[in-house]
């Protein structure tokens, strides 16, 4: 019998390069992702409504109940959100056509940067055409290469990415270890360093806990440190009218939010005082060089930013359901990582099981895509339900009655006992 062939050596070039191999490098990541079972791929699906998603399954194509999406309080289709984007795009057109900087700065993005930074307790707000941008971009011209960066082990890609580039020395602290971090900050107090800032999120995305946010303006006032929180997953569902977690604390310096989530459109905004808006509208490179966002996008989200203080009832129903789930799933011994908001992890630990999981599920007719490393740490494997206001107890009885069928095992499944 022949030997296999070599994959990559028989592999077709990815070009017409007269250079093979010039692109092996790719083959090779992705073999290697292969071989780990961690290959990603863009799953097709469309949203049927705030909950519902046709997609296509092993079982044919399909209506599934949606319990991976971020839209946490069903904007993303409201009837007001989206004739406020309707209308925004026929006053304003379907794009800004230029930076805030050259000739796309409207007066709707002034408009809702005043709203933003009325309803956040702050002196300014500036907008960002996604979370990650800010994040990746903000964070780089805040810091340089004398900084000191503490930040909580489990906050967001983005962020990491904008204290890298910026060549700052970071030092990821425990998972809301406040007594590590501040040990951290005395550790590093007669250093000369530029400046000192504090890094974290307001509620995880991944664990759906939050962190201490008066604890951590107490440490950044008595070390002199500048606190950056991301409230992206705050916002809309916690805090004074729902406008997150770091909302009217003005010890927080800075605060990004996203509207890709509560708002259910896309886009970012950072809230700060009025120089340091200043200083980025100078500085800051994510907001200089690229095209500001969309008429129809700061249409949804102004409706959006308007309708929360509305919802308090809606706020309180989708906490209450999110309760309900951790009990059932705390009860078939599920750990849900000190989850107090409406993201709910299953924590099944291996990648294989948490697969097969959301292959169950799907095959009941729920969404619950697996998250596994490197988004989560090795053996922290888990399925991230993000509520939404839309789904009521009969959605989550039909997910919770799945994964009981899950934990009775596949023999006990085929006999339907
Ligand atoms: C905490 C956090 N910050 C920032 C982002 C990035 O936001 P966007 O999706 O607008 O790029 C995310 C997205 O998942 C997030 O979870």
């Amino acid at each position: 019998m022949s030997a296999p062939p070599d994959r990559l050596d028989s592999a077709p070039d990815l070009t017409d390069s007269p250079f093979p191999g010039k692109w092996r490098f790719v083959e090779t990541a992705l073999a290697e992702r292969d071989r780990s079972h961690r290959r990603r791929h863009l799953p097709d699906l469309n949203p049927l409504d705030a909950i519902h998603v046709r997609r296509q399954t092993p079982q044919g194509e399909r209506t599934l109940l949606n319990f991976s999406a971020n839209d946490y309080l069903g904007l993303a289709k409201h009837p007001e959100v989206i004739a406020k984007a309707v209308d925004y795009t026929q006053r304003y057109g379907t794009g800004a056509t230029a930076s805030r900087l050259v000739a796309g700065s409207f007066e709707i993005h002034r408009a809702l940067e005043v709203q933003l930074a009325t309803a956040l307790g702050k002196e300014a707000a500036l907008l960002f055409g996604t979370g990650f941008q800010a994040n990746a971009t903000i964070l780089p011209t805040l810091l340089d290469r004398d900084a000191l960066v503490l930040c909580d082990r489990l906050i967001h890609n983005s962020l990491i990415q904008g204290i890298r580039s910026s060549g700052a020395r970071f030092v990821r602290y425990p998972h809301n270890d406040l007594d590590a971090l501040e040990r951290q900050l005395q550790r590093h107090q007669d250093k000369r360093y530029s400046r000192v800032m504090i890094v974290s999120e307001t509620v995880f995305s991944m664990d759906g806990d939050r962190s201490d946010v008066s604890a951590l303006v107490d440490l950044s006032d008595r070390y002199g440190a500048i606190l950056y929180l991301d409230d992206a997953h705050a916002l809309g569902v916690l805090g004074p009218g729902g406008m997150g977690l770091a909302a009217q604390q003005p010890g927080v310096d800075i605060v990004v939010g996203t509207f890709g989530k509560s708002c259910g459109a896309s886009g970012a905004f950072v809230a700060c005082s009025a120089v340091v808006r200043d200083y980025l509208v100078n500085f800051c490179p994510g907001v200089i060089y690229t095209t500001a966002l969309p008429p129809g996008i700061v249409g949804a989200v102004t409706a959006a930013i308007g309708l929360f203080p509305t919802l308090e009832d809606v706020r309180k129903q989708l906490l209450g359901e999110a309760d309900w789930l951790r009990i059932q799933l705390e009860a078939f011994g599920y750990a849900t990582a000190g989850s107090t908001s409406q993201i709910v992890p299953a924590i099944v630990g291996p990648e294989d099981e948490t697969l097969s999981l959301a292959q169950h599920l799907e095959a009941q007719g729920c969404l619950a895509t697996a998250i596994r490393p490197p988004t989560v740490a090795a053996g922290t494997s888990r399925l991230r339900f993000a509520l939404s206001a839309c789904h009521g107890r009969s959605h989550l009885e039909q997910l919770v009655s799945a994964l009981k069928m899950a934990r009775r095992g596949p023999q006990d499944r085929e006999s339907g006992t």
